[in-house]
């Protein structure tokens, strides 16, 4: 069942409208011909974000296609929360100045770029290394980057995680410490996945979405291995969207590691465990 919302979204786009100029006109007057096709699409459960090619997020349109995740909106909060923390990185005095350093954020599973682009756009003084394994995904980040303008200060490499920070990786891209570490790294549990909707299952990428047996996979790489990645001084931060259930167990791994300070959970708007924060000692 298509939402209403949906379907003037999927015939606005078919007919060259807005969802205003839509409104405004007659059924009568528009031709079916031409977004029929569409309806059809979305019928077989292809997301309305595929067929018209873009997914709103934080206000901006972002360029989407089936090699990448369709931005969500939980996945919001985590950019809230890693503009909260901007002031820390600022020489003191000098906030909202004009910059005086670069700020340097990783954000690993870059898929669409829409964590780096969003806060690349909102944080003059950051440069962002996109990382993530499929190059297709990067090839619809690096347009998203154009698109929005800060393709100077965002960078897309292929790597397997934190692997092309690390010393041992056979061709090392990177060697510089960062500020920050933001993902939204792979975490549903595999069997999870059969259970969700087709428009997820069927259609977005199974990379994008498997965190293993647990969902953990990712999440457990990420958190032992970005002290070693994060500046000391100020403390570098890291940044993680969860899943709901996993709380209690990214907050174990990180006590584990020895190497956090200020470990916190921030709920999402439905009471749900979802943003990983914490500083590297
Ligand atoms: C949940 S999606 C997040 C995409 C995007 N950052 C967002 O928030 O919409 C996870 C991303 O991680 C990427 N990924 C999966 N395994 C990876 C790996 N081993 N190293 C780097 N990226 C990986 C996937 O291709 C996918 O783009």
């Amino acid at each position: 069942m298509i939402s209403r919302f949906e379907k003037e979204i999927l015939v606005a786009h078919a007919l060259g409208l807005t969802r205003a100029q839509l409104i405004a006109k007659r059924t009568d007057e528009l031709d079916a011909a031409l977004y029929q096709p569409l309806l059809d699409r979305r019928a077989k459960h292809e997301p309305t974000a595929y067929i018209v090619g873009y997914q709103p997020f934080w206000g901006l349109d972002f360029i989407v296609d089936r090699s990448v995740l369709i931005p969500r909106p939980e996945t919001e909060l985590l950019v809230e929360k890693v503009i909260e923390s901007y002031s820390h990185y600022l020489p003191a005095g000098r906030h909202g100045a004009l910059p005086v350093t670069r700020i340097s954020m990783a954000d690993i599973g870059t898929g669409s770029g829409c964590i780096a682009i969003t806060l690349a756009k909102n944080l003059p003084n950051v440069t962002v290394i996109g990382v993530d394994s499929s190059k297709e995904a990067l090839k619809i980040a690096q347009k998203n980057a154009e698109y929005h303008g800060v393709a100077d200060r965002c960078r897309f490499i292929t790597g397997d995680m934190l692997e092309e920070f690390t010393t041992k990786a056979p061709r090392r891209q990177e060697t510089q410490k960062l500020d920050i570490i933001v993902s939204n790294p792979p975490y549903i549990p595999t069997e999870v996945i059969e259970t969700l909707e087709p428009e997820v299952k069927d259609w977005e990428p199974r990379q994008a979405l498997d965190g293993g047996k647990d969902g953990l996979n990712y999440i457990r790489k990420l958190i032992v291995n970005a002290p070693n990645h994060l500046s000391i001084y100020p403390s570098g931060s890291l940044f993680l969207e969860i899943g709901f259930h996993q709380g209690p167990a990214v907050i174990e791994l990180a006590e584990q590691t020895g190497r956090y300070s200020d470990i916190k959970i921030v709920k999402d708007l439905n009471g749900q465990d979802r943003i990983f924060t914490a500083r590297v000692k």
